[in-house]
């Protein structure tokens, strides 16, 4: 079970530790500071005024963070954003994490509604978004550092270069109105 706290830069330290991803469309996933960078990553995650980010910690360590990003008070909406360690992915651990934060967003927040863009090849992810009842709202060209795959085949190495993500959205009333996920 895991437990929630405010991302505070001890945490950051535990990303260190985290696991590899190998796979050239998984890699924009990776944790790449280096100790003497932590600090600074810390302060421009958390420099933000309408962002709010948390640890999720299992026994004590931190196996990865969240956030929701571009808070908008008045619209009362927010976007999801989380990353876990490689080596605590697909262990249940994610949806806990979203199910806590989502009751953050609608029942402390009073937020209304949260969105999330998320890559298309991120089958992993698109489907727990499902599970918890986000839908697809549209599609969205973005900038990012990625490689050229064609039939898993890497054509180029990652740079910038324009990819298209699926753009998801959780209404507070859609959330309380699942019974089980
Ligand atoms: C996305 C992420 C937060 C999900 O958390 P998680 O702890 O790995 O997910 P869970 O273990 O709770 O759930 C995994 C679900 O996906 C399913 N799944 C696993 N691999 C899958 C795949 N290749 N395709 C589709 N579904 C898959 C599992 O069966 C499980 O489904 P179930 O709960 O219906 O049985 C986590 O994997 C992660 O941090 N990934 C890397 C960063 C990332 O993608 N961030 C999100 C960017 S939008």
């Amino acid at each position: 079970m895991i437990q929630v706290e405010r991302l505070q830069l001890h945490h950051v330290r535990d990303f260190l530790q985290w696991g590899v991803h190998e796979d050239p469309l998984l890699k924009i996933y990776n944790f790449e500071e280096k100790e003497s960078t932590l600090e600074d990553w810390y302060r421009w995650k958390t420099g933000g005024k309408m962002d709010v980010y948390f640890a999720i910690l299992l026994d004590g360590l931190a196996i990865g963070y969240m956030g929701l990003k571009d808070i908008k008070k008045i619209a009362r909406r927010g976007t999801l954003g989380i990353i876990l360690d490689k080596n605590h992915m697909n262990q249940g651990l994610g949806t806990e994490a979203i199910t806590w934060l989502m009751n953050y967003a609608f029942y402390k927040m009073h937020l209304n509604r949260v969105d999330l863009e998320v890559l298309p090849w991120n089958q992993l992810g698109i489907h727990i978004y499902k599970k918890l009842g986000f839908q697809t709202v549209g599609r969205h060209r973005v900038r990012a550092v990625v490689p050229l795959v064609i039939d898993g085949v890497v054509l180029e190495e990652e740079r910038p270069r324009f990819v298209e993500v699926i753009q998801m959205r959780l209404s507070k009333d859609r959330w309380s109105e699942r019974i089980e996920i």
